[in-house]
């Protein structure tokens, strides 16, 4: 993790709206990152149907995107992705917190996403910002040698700066 921010030192990080002129690099980087990759055509219908399409910029690259769908009192991580050459430096905390802020200003009360129960780094990085595990999808995903199942996460966007502010005098404390 050290390595990648000394690598990016002093680059700026951007957020933007996705763009259809995206959709490839998007793939690339998604197809890099996954065993079972979305293929480009789900990246556009997400773009189509309105869903919340958001890429970072790292110095003037593509570094990573998030896709988050917005219901009725609750919105859904449906993908966040970070290009493996600019991992650990915060990309992904930034973006979730990005994309949690959108779904409280629309509103929302809860935020849902499914992951891996063998996907660490992401279950690390939910479970910091507050995400508790509240169920699981037998045979969710698609696996090698047959399917995985998903765990699924909720946040609740009430009061979540209140808790996550107790969370850090918390640390302080210790
Ligand atoms: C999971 C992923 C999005 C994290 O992106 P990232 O930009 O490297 O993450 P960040 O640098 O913002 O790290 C935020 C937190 O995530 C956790 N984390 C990230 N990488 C980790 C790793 N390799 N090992 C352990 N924890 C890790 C840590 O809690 C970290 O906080 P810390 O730096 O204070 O310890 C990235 O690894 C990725 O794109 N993986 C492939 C796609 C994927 O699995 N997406 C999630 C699908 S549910």
């Amino acid at each position: 993790m050290a390595l990648a921010r000394e690598r990016h030192v002093g680059l700026v990080v951007t957020h933007r709206p996705m763009l259809e002129s995206d959709l490839g690099a998007v793939a690339a980087i998604e197809t890099s990152a996954y065993l079972f990759p979305w293929s480009i055509g789900i990246f556009g219908d997400c773009l189509r149907v309105g869903y919340v399409c958001r890429m970072v910029e790292c110095g003037g690259e593509l570094a990573g995107y998030g896709i988050m769908s917005m219901g009725a009192g609750e919105a859904h991580i449906l993908n966040v992705c970070v290009r493996a050459d600019f991992r650990g430096m915060g990309i992904a905390r930034r973006l979730m917190l990005w994309l949690l802020g959108h779904a409280r200003s629309a509103g929302q009360s809860w935020l849902f996403l499914e992951v891996r129960p063998t996907n660490l780094p992401a279950i690390l990085l939910y479970e910091s910002l507050g995400f508790v595990r509240v169920g699981l999808r037998h045979a969710y995903y698609q696996a090698v040698g047959g399917r995985e199942d998903a765990a699924v996460y909720r946040l609740d966007l009430i009061g979540w700066e209140d808790r996550q502010q107790a969370l850090i005098d918390g640390r302080a404390e210790l």
